[in-house]
């Protein structure tokens, strides 16, 4: 497919516009929604456009139990992402007995797996609307459809992907915001699901990220956060992923992150990027899966356990301050004890902030699905045990390291727990509470670090 046909042409953007325009023009002020989104911050991303959409169209939010139109933004990564999902769409059933009209759309991820969306439709007639990733864009046309002609609407289609731009966008958040800069995996982890529901890896035009950043700035976004499954593959248009950063960083944005980093293609220029960039934060999620290389290869992860303690190494060399987070996999078919036990030491070895802990999900149609796995069941939760203690430890050691600390905070939301305290995070990443007033939200703050908790710190703001 060549790089221009990947985009969905303006002309398509535009007449999904004017399906907006129409709903407004019989609907607006009229229905309400609620989404519901499961996933990933890719999903979060996605669910923003569609809630843009709906603003567009003239309706506001409202709780789930009094919408009109409910969706569901599916994630389908791991079985028990999927079991919820189907159990809260199930469940809507019930709020349709008591709100009749109710609109009902599920989309998202698992809508692209293969039967389901088709499994759905036909047996539960409550559905009106499924949608998968890569049509998302058409949803004020499926929308319109529903609501002039008062029928149900299923339309998936497989495909590579696509890019569609210029769409609309309500954000979930004030100061910080997602920015996609690619989408798709070509990776193919044998475990992962990933690449069979989201399609090819696709960069976005640089001028296309660098005007979203640049309007972003301008309604005093503090703080975005670059998305994709992989952005260290990025190349849009020439222009690789730390070359990007650089750009986005001349526009000023105080504060900026990325994920999803893969080791293998993490290469030496990103790291310089994130040492002499400013404004690129002492942050990086970098996913390792399993501590041993035999793993690691059968995982089709393409590093080995000494390339990526290495690659830590020229990390922390880089930007001493840098706070690690990863995701890791127990129990991947035919992991043995001593295996398990080269990711505990890997574990022990990286010192990372925090780390996402799955059991292995098999996956239909994935490598993995077909590997022999005669690990027990209480076995591999008894590894994932040790392993999430040992972590807590460590992210313990490393919470209680920061008291003393002066950090700038980026204060983003009021304390759940302490009346009178705001909170936000430090530049690596870990979140303060500190007693200030509302008026400093969205405001970088002097923090003095005092005491650290469980899972948070706590500080006084420093008067210049
Ligand atoms: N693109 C990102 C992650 C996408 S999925 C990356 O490559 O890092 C998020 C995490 O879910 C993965 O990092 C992995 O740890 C976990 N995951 C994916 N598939 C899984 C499966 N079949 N079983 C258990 N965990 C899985
Ligand atoms: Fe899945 Fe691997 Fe792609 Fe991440 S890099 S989305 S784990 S296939
Ligand atoms: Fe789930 Fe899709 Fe993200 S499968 S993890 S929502 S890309």
């Amino acid at each position: 497919m060549s790089r221009e046909s990947l985009f969905i042409s303006e002309n398509d953007i535009a007449s999904q516009k004017q399906y907006i325009n129409d709903i407004n023009t019989h609907f607006s002020g009229r229905l309400t929604y609620h989404i519901v989104t499961l996933g990933c911050q890719m999903n979060v991303r996605d669910s923003e456009t569609l809630s843009g959409m709906m603003r567009d169209m003239g309706f506001a939010q409202a709780e789930k139990e009094q919408a009109d139109i409910v969706l569901y933004n599916t994630c389908c990564v791991r079985e028990n992402a999927e079991n919820r999902a189907l159990g809260n769409v199930i469940w809507l059933k019930e709020l349709k007995k008591n709100h009749p009209d109710m609109i009902i759309g599920v989309c998202g991820c698992m809508m692209q797996e293969k039967g389901v969306a088709e499994h759905l439709h036909a047996q539960y007639p409550f559905i009106d609307l499924i949608f998968g990733t890569h049509n998302a864009y058409r949803f004020p046309e499926y929308l319109h459809r529903i609501l002039f002609e008062r029928c149900r609407v299923a339309d998936v289609v497989a495909s590579d992907g696509i890019i569609a731009e210029d769409l609309p966008v309500m954000r979930s958040e004030k100061h910080s915001a997602f920015v996609n800069i690619m989408y798709g995996c070509n990776n193919f982890c044998s475990y992962c699901i990933v690449p069979y529901v989201r399609g090819r890896e696709r960069s976005r035009r640089v001028e296309d990220i660098l005007s979203e950043v640049r309007s972003l700035k301008d309604a005093g976004v503090m703080e975005i956060t670059l998305l994709g499954q992989n952005v260290n593959s990025y190349n849009g248009g020439g222009s690789e992923f730390a070359n990007l950063l650089r750009r986005i960083s001349d526009v000023g944005i105080p504060r900026i992150r990325f994920m999803t980093s893969h080791p293998k293609d993490l290469s030496d220029d990103l790291i310089a990027a994130m040492r002499d960039v400013p404004n690129v934060m002492p942050q990086l999620h970098l996913p390792v899966q399993a501590g041993n290389s035999e793993i690691l290869r059968r995982m089709n992860r393409r590093y080995t356990r000494e390339h990526y303690l290495d690659l830590v190494n020229r990390l922390r060399d880089a930007v001493p301050e840098i706070g690690l987070t990863t995701d890791i996999i127990v129990g991947f078919p035919g992991e043995t004890l001593e295996q398990f036990e080269d990711t505990m030491s890997l574990v022990e070895k990286v010192r990372y902030d925090s780390a996402y802990t799955f059991i292995f999900s098999l996956r239909r149609g994935t490598a993995a699905a077909s590997y022999p796995d005669d690990t027990p069941a209480d076995e591999k939760s008894r590894r994932i045990q040790r392993l999430i203690d040992l972590q807590q430890n460590i992210s313990q050691e490393i919470l209680d390291a920061q008291v003393g600390k002066k950090e700038i905070v980026l204060v983003d939301g009021q304390s759940t727990r302490d009346a009178g305290y705001i909170c936000g995070r430090t530049p690596r990443g870990h979140m303060v509470n500190f007693p200030g007033n509302v008026e400093l939200l969205g405001k970088l703050v002097p923090v003095q670090i005092l005491s650290a908790g469980r899972n948070t710190l706590k500080g006084e703001i420093i008067h210049a």
